[in-house]
């Protein structure tokens, strides 16, 4: 028999991937995170979740409700409430027109959206004060470095309507006390930038003092001096500190009020217990402050964590009537939450999770791995943790995972025991097996785990 030859051109036309190697075929490029932006895995969570769960609970005693607000909000809130000139509204909000025109912004903090809730629901008119705590994301377009992320997670408290200093001294307790009862020693930087008139007197102090320094300031720090004057006291430019040293400071330019104010804040903070340091060049990034203005920053951090406050907050007089309530005092702050998280991390101040089952449930076949569905379910409600693998049908590596998992007992459900109406229940320790009714299970088990 003739053997048919085959030419190579055959070949190509029939596999043409043997001929010529196609290119190769492009495999999709992974998408990764946005720059600032990060996944809160498992292990994160238990450290957020805590956290809040902390501030829950000591908000909650003193008697804070909790309120929860969009994440987008129309841009014109925080350009009035926040400041039009601030950084936050100037370079870091995420802005976008929706398809009917309506400039919109995600929050980027959560004091501006609580205050335009107290007014819209007409909480006015409620008794004062009126107390929330909140938490949840916001949104600042910020260089990423060190604690500091595009999207990062606060909780905040505020007090509307409420003017007394034992007020701001309240919130500052608590502050001191979350940090404490997560374990991080703290101390409190504090000042008084006064009412709004003591304050525009004490800017133009300011401006003519760096007026005269103008030369040696740099250009950032010249467009602040026109802008936002009082953020030249927080400028960490080269130079910065000398020329500080220097300036006018706001102690001195303060009005009877809120001297008086700032005296009793402090000395309720006496009476408290809390460490608190005056620091005169304390002016926060929001134009809402009136008064007394903080932050809280841990004492045990290295060099670089030392620098980022872990909460922040003040006295907001203006804020209600500013977006159309009446005038209405009021104080609030927030805390950083993943500045805690990266602290209690780096000292594992959580156990990890370990995942725990009190039965596991097995089977085999196609008719033992069926009736699992409802089995589980059963055991869920009642309460019982089951383990289960549901798609594997190696019977050895699912007696493995049992092990994994701590169960004490595990439950064998195959084709003949689907038949007979029964299931198997093995005592993992002693090896041992035996049968039960099906009907029964649930009951056997809760027997066994003496629930
Ligand atoms: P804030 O100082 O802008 O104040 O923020 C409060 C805290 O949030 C800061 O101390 C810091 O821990 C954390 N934080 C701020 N920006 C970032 C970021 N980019 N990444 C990570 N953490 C950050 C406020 O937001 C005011 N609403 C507080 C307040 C409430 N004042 C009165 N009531």
């Amino acid at each position: 028999m003739p053997i048919l030859k085959k030419s190579p051109k055959d070949d190509a036309k029939k596999r043409p991937e043997a001929a010529a190697p196609a290119p190769a075929k492009k495999t999709a490029q992974p998408l990764s995170l946005l720059r600032g932006m990060r996944d809160l895995l498992p292990p994160d969570l238990v450290y957020l979740r805590h956290i809040q769960a902390v501030i829950a609970k000591v908000a909650q005693a003193y008697g804070f409700a909790e309120i929860e607000t969009p994440l987008v909000e129309e841009t014109a809130l925080f350009a009035r409430g926040v400041g039009k000139t601030t950084d936050i509204v100037e370079k870091e909000m995420y802005t976008w027109d929706t398809a009917s025109g309506e400039s919109v912004s995600l929050r980027p903090e959560g004091t501006a959206s609580v205050t335009r809730a107290y007014i819209q629901h007409g909480m006015l008119n409620m008794p004062q004060p009126v107390k929330f705590w909140y938490t949840g994301p916001m949104f600042r377009y910020e260089r990423p470095q060190a604690g500091r992320f595009r999207q990062f997670y606060q909780a905040g408290l505020e007090t509307i309507g409420d003017a007394d200093p034992i007020v701001d001294a309240q919130l500052i307790l608590i502050a001191h006390l979350v940090a404490k009862e997560l374990g991080i020693e703290s101390i409190v930087r504090i000042n008084s930038i006064g009412t709004p008139d003591a304050r525009a007197n004490y800017k133009n102090a300011l401006v003519s003092y760096f007026r005269s320094k103008r030369s040696k300031l740099s250009e950032e720090d010249k467009k602040r001096l026109l802008k936002n004057p009082l953020r030249l006291l927080d400028s960490k430019e080269p130079g910065m500190q000398e020329l500080k040293a220097e300036a006018p400071q706001m102690v001195d330019w303060l009005d009877e009020e809120s001297r008086v104010h700032f005296t009793r804040v402090l000395e309720y903070l006496d009476e408290a217990g809390v460490p608190y340091e005056l620091d005169p060049y304390l002016v926060r990034g929001l134009d809402y402050y009136t008064k007394t203005v903080f932050e809280l920053f841990a004492t045990s951090d290295d060099q670089e964590l030392a620098q980022s406050a872990i909460c922040g907050g003040g006295r907001f007089d203006g804020l209600v009537e500013l977006l159309g309530g009446r005038p209405t005092p009021a104080v609030g702050l927030a805390f950083g939450l993943d500045r805690l998280m990266s602290r209690l991390k780096d000292r594992q101040a959580l156990p990890p999770v370990v995942e725990h089952a009190d039965v596991f449930l097995a089977q085999l076949g196609e008719m033992g791995r069926k009736r699992t569905l409802p089995i589980f379910e059963e055991f869920r409600q009642a309460g019982i943790k089951v383990g289960e693998a549901m798609s594997k049908s190696s019977i050895k590596s699912q007696m493995e995972l049992a092990n994994k998992l701590g169960a004490k007992w595990a439950i064998v459900i195959g084709q003949k025991e689907v038949l007979d109406g029964t299931a198997i229940i093995r005592d993992m320790d002693a090896g041992t097996q035996e049968i039960v009714d099906a009907k029964k299970l649930v009951h056997e088990i809760r027997k066994k785990l003496g629930k």
